[in-house]
């Protein structure tokens, strides 16, 4: 059986341009219960499991998110009275994650008419969350399938070109900046809801500007994420240009000059094979975000620095 249902029509003509909505096969894997995850979690570098309260509003401060100090274990387990929002991050370290998210993939691109081995970078994100939780206005630079496995959840969808949502300034990337990004009420009449049960998925293409609410139960989810060579390149600018902008140089957005676009490719590149072997322990991963980017890119540490239990 597939692993993903589309339109292809529909996903011929959308798939890097718009979102849309797809079904899949993958609310009744046992990769996906909460005892499983419980496990998973237990498992996971600390840097790799965020939570906090999911009692937020879709225009909530970082740094008016409230923390939840109770063990990892604990929160997920009891998920449906912590009101908690909890995302356990890059599930394809484990071998079988990667195998669902591999396949899932290969499948959702084959019938979109797209050559699969133009995906990098694949990585899964599992989203544990209580009923009515939020997760507020931001944006991912990433391709993306967000797919609904337990409960319901709503995304408000924002159209990615529309600069007086978020800037250009505000797609930049920096291990310092916290993902939310301001919103008002005022931008929602802007917004397409696209209402995701269990078995339900959506096709949210690079960047663009969403929040996200669970139903009146717990809701699991997972983002199966992966990148192309154009999303890898736009990165890569977008990440020099956060940090040059860190030391006081802004520079002007990713297309206005392809000359200085490549070279800001080369430079990345070049740092990055100074700084990646290095990269492989959490500790060190903690020093160098501090180092170069401030004490705030290490915010989801937050009040509570026990290990996962
Ligand atoms: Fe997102």
């Amino acid at each position: 059986m597939s692993l993903v249902t589309l339109n292809p029509v529909v996903a011929r003509d959308k798939f890097f341009t718009a979102p849309f909505s797809i079904q899949h096969a993958l609310s009744d894997h046992s990769m996906f219960e909460l005892s499983q995850l419980v496990s998973l979690a237990q498992s996971m570098p600390r840097d790799k499991v965020e939570f906090n309260s999911g009692k937020l509003a879709p225009g909530t401060k970082p740094e008016d998110v409230p923390q939840i100090d109770m063990p990892v274990a604990d929160i997920i387990r009891h998920i449906e009275d912590t009101n908690a929002w909890m995302v356990l991050k890059n599930v394809e370290q484990v071998p079988e994650y990667r195998q669902i998210l591999k396949s899932f993939l290969d499948d959702a691109a084959r019938q979109a008419g797209v050559d699969p081995s133009l995906f990098s970078d694949l990585q899964g994100f599992i989203f544990i969350s209580s009923a009515n939780s939020v997760t507020p206005f931001h944006i991912d630079a990433e391709e993306n399938i967000l797919i609904q496995i337990k409960g319901d959840k709503y995304i408000h969808i924002f159209d990615n070109q529309d600069r007086t949502l978020i800037s250009e300034c505000d797609m930049e990337l920096s291990p310092s900046k916290h993902r939310n990004q301001y919103y008002e009420s005022g931008f929602e009449q802007r917004a397409t809801i696209y209402t995701m049960k269990e078995s339900d998925g959506v096709r949210l293409p690079y960047m663009w500007p969403h929040w996200v609410r669970t139903g009146d139960r717990y809701s699991i989810s997972m983002a199966m994420t992966w990148k192309t060579p154009e999303v890898l390149k736009l990165n890569k600018i977008r990440l020099m240009n956060g940090t040059l902008r860190r030391f006081g140089l802004p520079q002007s957005a990713p297309g206005v000059s392809p000359m200085r676009d490549a070279a800001k490719v080369v430079l990345h590149d070049a740092i990055g094979l100074v700084i990646n072997p290095i990269r492989k322990s959490e500790t060190m991963r903690k020093l160098l975000r501090g180092a170069i980017y401030g004490r705030a890119a290490n915010y989801y540490y937050g009040a509570s620095k026990r290990q996962p239990t």
